[in-house]
């Protein structure tokens, strides 16, 4: 299957982007690993005319905006984010009407129709420094109110959650209490934590960060031992490049099944049949486009 999938890959001139999450064989399989934010950037300057996309659909139809002329290909068309349908477009109309002079930064994991109401875009690499940029007091973010709440730890300004309580199902399974257990278990070990889990996950850990940004902090601790705070899918990362250390889920089963719908004979089919196109309405496509730029743009002038 991997022979069959690197000759098609040539021959197409295909790309493949794996998010974090993916399963171990898949993300060997792609030209490039990373958090959405990689990915995005990743997808904005890749040459390739053919994207295969291996994330849930949020993250390819943000390739797909970002490359109109594209194809970008999806191997499972159900690898969707329950999180980002927590917040319908209609609703950020609601909210826009309610808060006439708020800006509206969405998290990228939204709806494509919903980012194209939005002012700009961010991940959870960068949610704090978009924010920031707003030139309003008041900031509407969505969909996810835990990452809201992280933010609101590194601006002044208010930040609104939209809708109140989005949230991710996988990152709400972690339990402080198993955590400080796993702690007291292995006091020297470092705990690696993503914004999308309750605050009260992130107040007992040492690192809080997006999931490339915990798989670098792996990469340059001295620790030997890690406790991480995330879907399982980045531990494959982490121990490969730190065959030394070792890794331990804060909970096995915190695995995002969407994430896990790609499997190298999917996209191989996905490859041969060029399925499953990530078709949206021009409209929103242009109009999510400016959302997703800002952030890119916002990115160098952050560096
Ligand atoms: P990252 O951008 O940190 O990879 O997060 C994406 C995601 O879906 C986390 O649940
Ligand atoms: Fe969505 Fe959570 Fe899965 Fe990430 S881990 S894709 S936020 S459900």
């Amino acid at each position: 299957m991997v022979d069959k999938i690197e000759r098609l890959k040539r021959e197409k001139k295909a790309i493949i982007l794996a998010h974090n999450y993916q399963r171990p064989e898949v993300q060997d399989i792609a030209d490039f690993v990373g958090d959405s934010l990689e990915l995005s950037l990743c997808a904005a300057q890749t040459e390739a005319k053919l994207i295969v996309f291996c994330g849930v659909k949020f993250m390819a139809e943000t390739a797909a905006i970002l490359n109109p002329d594209k194809k970008v290909l999806i191997p499972d068309g159900n690898a969707l984010c329950p999180m980002a349908a927590m917040l319908p477009a209609e609703f950020v109309r609601f909210y826009r009407r309610k808060y006439p002079d708020a800006k509206v930064v969405l998290y990228i994991n939204s709806l494509a129709e919903a980012k194209a109401h939005c002012d700009a875009v961010c991940t959870s690499a960068n949610s704090a420094e978009i924010i920031n940029m707003m030139d309003s007091e008041t900031v509407l973010f969505g969909p996810d109110s835990n990452l809201a709440c992280y933010a609101r730890g590194f601006t002044d300004k208010k930040v609104v959650s939209i809708p109140a309580y989005g949230f991710c199902p996988v990152h709400k399974l972690f339990n402080r209490e198993d955590i400080i257990r796993l702690k007291d278990a292995n006091r020297d070990a470092e705990v690696l934590a993503h914004p999308e889990c309750n605050p009260e996950i992130y107040e007992v850990a040492d690192f809080v960060g997006s999931t490339s940004k915990m798989y670098r902090e792996a990469l340059v601790s001295n620790a030997k031992k890690f406790i991480v705070a995330t879907e399982t899918g980045l531990l494959h990362r982490m121990r490969k490049e730190r065959s030394d250390a070792v890794f331990i889920p804060a909970y096995e089963e915190a695995v995002c099944v969407n994430m896990k719908l790609h499997t190298l004979e999917k996209i191989y089919l996905s490859l041969k049949n060029e399925r499953y196109r990530i078709n949206l309405p021009p409209k929103i496509m242009t109009q999510a486009r400016e959302a997703v730029e800002f952030m890119l743009r916002a990115r160098e002038t952050l560096r």
